[in-house]
């Protein structure tokens, strides 16, 4: 098995694009990326369009390969709507488009679906799937929360199995928090595992309680199942400080063996937190506006 990660917040733009590629089959969650449209009151920089441009053609790039397409919900960073004629002769798995969702990405997958039906593609509802392809098994989690709580709807997580390794792809629970989840998460007990994280960067908005919960969890995770790896990024890089709020983990992975690491690591890629440093590219801009107009 082959677990390559092609966008993600340490890659640059806000996605948890994944391939897996087993003996097989090709298997394509969440293929999308989008940009945070406001970050500390600032739009997006030029910097980060012209990275997003570059991950979105290589995200598109990898669509052709894959056999399967899994989408876990319906906000942009993990799939295009423009998108949907490539996902034609593809067998394409998405989060359920009624149940268990907010109105919000209600109306966008209904939108979705028929974009789907005007281009000839089908689709199956993931929700609690099970495939055999060959030798992999593809297991899909019922719905679980988006964040801490109801509101903002549900994802699937995705679970796969080969007999050269396990991974486990969970976007969006931000923590995990909800024990649904963590209860997926026992079950499969992944080799590998990529997570969001909960987005510490809201502070309050999120939960404090909840960030502490998450970090409890994550904490367990790594002792209990000791997967070889915790891949941590999407809400969670998008806080400069994630290193430090993460440091007990990285303590539990150390006598574990599990690496406990971001998306860009993993890849043996530069880290590129630019939705993180925004504030700081715009400062340092300004700066040079400055020396330039008194100079
Ligand atoms: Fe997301």
């Amino acid at each position: 098995m082959t677990i390559q990660i092609l966008a993600s917040e340490s890659l640059g733009v806000r996605s948890m694009a994944t391939l897996v590629r087993t003996q097989d089959v090709s298997i394509l969650i969440d293929p999308g990326a989008a940009l945070g449209p406001k970050r500390y009151g600032l739009p997006p920089d030029k910097l980060e369009w012209e990275r997003l441009h570059t991950i979105k053609a290589e995200i598109k790039e990898k669509i052709k390969e894959a056999d399967v397409i899994i989408i876990t919900h319906y906000h942009y960073d993990h799939y295009d709507p423009e998108w949907a004629g490539l996902f034609k002769g593809k067998r394409l798995l998405i989060k359920d488009p009624e149940k268990n969702i907010n109105r919000n990405q209600a109306k966008r997958a209904k939108e979705f679906i028929k974009r789907l039906s005007s281009a000839g593609c089908f689709f199956e509802v993931a929700e609690e799937k099970e495939l055999w392809l060959g030798t992999t098994k593809v297991a899909i989690s019922g719905p679980l929360n988006h964040g801490p709580d109801k509101r903002f709807g549900a994802v699937v997580a995705v679970y796969i199995k080969s007999p050269t390794g396990s991974f486990l792809h969970s976007s969006d629970v931000s923590g995990p928090v909800q024990k649904e989840a963590l209860s997926f998460f026992y079950k499969t007990s992944p080799e590998v595992l990529f997570i969001d994280g909960p987005a510490t960067y809201l502070g309050p908005r999120f939960g404090l309680q909840e960030c502490k919960l998450a970090r409890q969890n994550l904490i367990s995770l790594v002792r209990d199942l000791r997967p070889t790896h915790l891949i941590m990024d999407h809400h969670l890089v998008r806080d400069l400080n994630w290193k430090d709020w993460a440091k007990e983990i990285y303590d539990a992975g150390k006598c574990t063996g599990t690496k406990v690491i971001c998306g860009a690591k993993f890849m043996n890629k530069p880290v590129l937190l630019l939705e993180a440093e925004r504030k700081h590219r715009y400062k340092t801009l300004k700066n040079k506006i400055l020396n330039f107009e008194t100079s």
